[in-house]
C-alpha cells in the first residue's frame, strides 16, 4: 500500500525561545525540518511527504528541500499551516491524493526517530492496524493535578495513575487513511496528537515500542541533547 507521510511543521516554538519557527532551527547546521523530512523519506515504503510549512514561510520551505539532497524515490509537497496542530495536519490530508492508504503524521519537531521505528509503525499498520502509535514507558511517575488557587500558588494534587500502564507517544503515527480522515473531519474537541482524535471515534489504537532519539525537540535543553545525538552518530 503506497504510504505518504504527514509532518506538521508550522508551529512557531515558543518554548525553545526567541527566533526562527522551531523547524527551521539548525541541529548540527542542518535545519531540524530536513532531518525529519530525511527521517520518514528514509523509509522504503514512504513515497510521499507532505510538509505544512509555517503560513509566511513556504517559499523558504520549498527552497530549503530544494537546497538539501534528499532521495529520488520519495515526492514531496509542501503547504500552508494553520493556527493549531491539528488544523496544519488536515491542511496536510487535504493535499493528500487518494492513492496513498497509509499515511503517517510526523512531527518536524522529532527529527532524530530512527527508521526502524518508521517501519515498525508502518508495518502495523499494514498488518491491519487502523491506528497506531510508537510509545515508550515513563521514566518520571506522573501525577494528575488542578489548576492553584492563585497563580503561583502551590498545585493540588488529585490523582497517581499507576505508571506502569502509562505510555509516552511519540510520532511518526500511523493510520489507515479513510480513519484518519475521518477523525480529521468529525473529531472538534482540542486532542495534542492524531491517534487521539481516532480514539474519540471509538476506532481501537494500538502501540508498539517507540524509541528514546524519537524524543521531541520543546525546550532548549532538548536541542543540547539533540546536537549530542547527531555527533554521536556522526562518530
Ligand atoms: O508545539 P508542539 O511541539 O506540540 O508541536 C508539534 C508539531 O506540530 C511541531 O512539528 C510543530 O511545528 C507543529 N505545529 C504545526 N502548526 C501549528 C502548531 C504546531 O504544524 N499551528
Amino acid at each position: 500500500a503506497p504510504t505518504a507521510a504527514v509532518i506538521p511543521a508550522a508551529g512557531r516554538g515558543v518554548r525553545l525561545g526567541p527566533g526562527a519557527p522551531k523547524a527551521l532551527r539548525a541541529l548540527g547546521g542542518t535545519p531540524m525540518l530536513i532531518h525529519a523530512v530525511r527521517a520518514m523519506a528514509a523509509s522504503r515504503a514512504v513515497s510521499l511527504v507532505i510538509v505544512v510549512a509555517p503560513p509566511d514561510g513556504t517559499a523558504e520551505v520549498k527552497s530549503l528541500l530544494d537546497a538539501y539532497a534528499l532521495p529520488e524515490r520519495t515526492d514531496f509537497l509542501v503547504v500552508s499551516g494553520g493556527a493549531s496542530r491539528q488544523e496544519s495536519v488536515k491542511l496536510g490530508l487535504d493535499a493528500l491524493p487518494p492513492e496513498y492508504a497509509i499515511v503517517l503524521v510526523h512531527d518536524a519537531a522529532r527529527p532524530l526517530v530512527p527508521v526502524d521505528t518508521v517501519d515498525a509503525v508502518i508495518e502495523a499498520v499494514r498488518d491491519g492496524a487502523p491506528a497506531v502509535v510508537p510509545a515508550l514507558p515513563l521514566a518520571d511517575t506522573v501525577k494528575q493535578v488542578e489548576p492553584a488557587a492563585a497563580p503561583g500558588d502551590p498545585e493540588p494534587v488529585v490523582a497517581t495513575p499507576e505508571r506502569s500502564l502509562l505510555r509516552a507517544v511519540q510520532t511518526p503515527q500511523g493510520f489507515d487513511r479513510a480513519t484518519l480522515i475521518r477523525a480529521h473531519e468529525t473529531v472538534t474537541d482540542a486532542v495534542t496528537d492524531d491517534a487521539g482524535m481516532v480514539e474519540q471515534l471509538g476506532v481501537r489504537v494500538v502501540a508498539v515500542p517507540g524509541h528514546e532519539e524519537a524524543f521531541k525537540v520543546t525546550r532548549p535543553l532538548d536541542l543540547v541533547l539533540a546536537e549530542a545525538v547527531l555527533a554521536r552518530r556522526r562518530l
